[in-house]
């Protein structure tokens, strides 16, 4: 593969490489000489049409540990402000002979749209509801590491299910590394096809989560929805909110995870978020350095020009 524009697509092979890959950058990361050459004379260029705090910094972080340069491009400070597009955005700056191009755009497919028409490696960091691709990857490799497999793991997902990218891509990882994936939303937070998808769906967060494995929190979208959200914020935490009482319907030992940002008391209540035993919020942080590494590595391996 030339770029990483989703999970869809990709074997158990070859995600497998990737997060053992992540693995042994794990290593260097916790390590006191943090940086290594594999990206020298390679360079890295974040274009982010939305916001991001985690995505953006990590892709940053990972270029410049792997040695390479990083430039992030602040879209509010570029032409696109003038009514450049897209397209001539992204070949104006392939046109500098970037290595890597990770771009987040607000509308799914933009990203696609843009990968055929570069010459560099392009890398999703997240497009409109579609994919989230490194971060299905970061939570898998959290998953992997606190649990030793991914196969035979039912894996929950809860909440705004309609709007996120996260649960678009981890339904995918998941399904094809062998987990038994659950999604727990109100109908309204559901896509219409959802029944397309192998998820068991459920409306009810003590079915949801009876005896699961791993419990994956999303935050409420409240910026793509555009005023249609009819329940309170105050109603949507009774009912779908992660506290203790909702938790206890799973696995004792079962992990707690959130992608970020958080809206606590939203969809998740801050002791839960915060307990140290049951909580990996913070290693997904830690570990998606680690795959953003994994995934420059590897798309920068074959030079500029190899077929997709
Ligand atoms: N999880 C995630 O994508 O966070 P950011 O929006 O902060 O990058």
């Amino acid at each position: 593969h030339r770029h990483l524009l989703g999970i869809e697509g990709l074997s158990q092979a070859q995600i497998n490489t990737i997060l053992d890959l992540a693995d042994t950058y794990v290593e260097q990361n916790r390590s006191p000489n943090k940086k290594s050459d594999v990206l020298r004379g390679k360079t890295v260029v974040n274009l982010f049409f939305e916001n991001s705090t985690r995505t953006r910094t990590s892709f940053e972080l990972a270029a410049k540990r792997l040695g390479g340069d990083a430039i992030n491009m602040s879209v509010d400070g570029s032409s696109v402000k003038k009514g450049e597009t897209l397209l001539d955005t992204a070949t104006t700056l392939n046109a500098m002979h970037l290595d890597v191009l990770v771009v987040r755009h607000p509308e799914s497919g933009a990203v696609k749209l843009l990968a055929d028409k570069v010459n560099c490696a392009v890398i999703s960091g997240g497009d409109g509801a579609h994919e989230h691709p490194t971060q299905a990857l970061l939570d898998a490799l959290t998953i992997r590491r606190n649990k030793g497999r991914l196969d035979g793991l039912t894996v929950t997902i809860c909440g705004d299910i309609l709007h996120s990218r996260v649960a678009r891509s981890n339904i995918q990882l998941l399904n094809i590394m062998g987990a038994r994936v659950r999604v727990v939303a109100p109908p309204t937070l559901l896509p219409r096809a959802i029944g397309e998808l192998s998820v068991e769906v459920h409306h009810d967060m003590a079915t949801g989560l009876k005896d699961a494995d791993i419990v994956m929190m999303l935050r409420l979208q409240l910026e793509r929805m555009q005023g249609q959200f009819v329940p309170s914020v105050r109603e949507y935490y009774r009912f779908f909110g992660l506290d203790y009482e909702k938790l206890a319907a799973a696995k004792p030992d079962a992990l707690i995870m959130h992608p970020g940002p958080m809206n606590r008391g939203v969809e998740i209540d801050s002791l839960v978020a915060d307990d140290i035993n049951r909580s990996v919020i913070l290693q997904q942080v830690e570990l998606g350095v680690a795959v953003r590494m994994a995934c420059l590595d590897l798309l920068t391996q074959h030079g500029r020009n190899d077929p997709a």
